[in-house]
């Protein structure tokens, strides 16, 4: 499958998630919401390590630097969803919101980026990124990529070329530095989470199960 393939194959399987958990209810809801959150987390990764940067080099900076952010908002909204029970009121608020950002997103990706890389790529090209992404996709369905989110919430993703060589955590090293910000981070997000101060607390907790599932891994 080519790189742009497997893209819109996930944009799909994304908006489909999205529906299924609107008409759920209880468990399986908050079990959707995991996987929606894994999907969603795998998504941003593959296009933040391949896609992109390959993308920047054929000079799309402009439309990529916008498409980084966006990717910042999302993880922000996806992250505080994380931290609420999928029952309340407020997660279903925050997910709508979520699935307007998550599908304007797409609707960019699609009208304004794919097309610029089809002029920009030929076949093999496009097949051979394709073929990166989906072994960094199966790298990151061994774990649970939704706990490395909070962790990615304060700057855009650096769109370093990284080497293709080597395992997902020697490729990801280079992005660690921003966990260094992490406390200036958790600020800024109990700051937004200044009007459900409980589920702040909640989100501390799931940022140190991500980490603590980190170090046992
Ligand atoms: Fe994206
Ligand atoms: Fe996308």
């Amino acid at each position: 499958m080519n790189a742009i393939e497997l893209l819109e194959t996930q944009h799909r399987d994304v908006d489909d998630l999205f529906a299924r958990i609107e008409s759920a209810s209880g468990k399986a809801r908050g079990k959707l919401f995991d996987d929606l959150a894994d999907m969603l987390a795998i998504h941003a990764s593959i296009e933040e390590l391949h896609f992109y940067p390959a993308v920047k080099a054929a000079k799309t900076d402009e439309i990529l630097e916008h498409s980084t952010e966006e990717h910042v908002g999302i993880k922000r909204k996806l992250s505080i969803c994380m931290a609420l029970p999928s029952a309340s009121a407020k997660f279903l608020e925050l997910l709508r919101e979520l699935k307007e950002e998550v599908q304007h997103h797409v609707k960019e990706e699609r009208e304004e980026l794919f097309p610029k890389v089809r002029t920009l790529f030929d076949a093999d090209q496009l097949e051979a990124l394709g073929q990166e992404m989906t072994s960094t996709m199966a790298e990151l369905q061994q774990g649970r990529p939704r706990f490395d989110v909070p962790l990615q919430t304060l700057a855009p993703m650096p769109l370093t070329e990284l080497p293709t060589q080597g395992s997902i955590s020697s490729r990801v090293m280079p992005h660690l530095g921003r966990l260094l910000a992490l406390p200036l981070q958790m600020i800024g997000v109990a700051k937004q989470l200044g009007k459900i101060p409980a589920a702040g607390l909640g989100f501390l907790r799931g940022v140190q199960r991500g980490l603590k599932r980190k170090r046992e891994a």
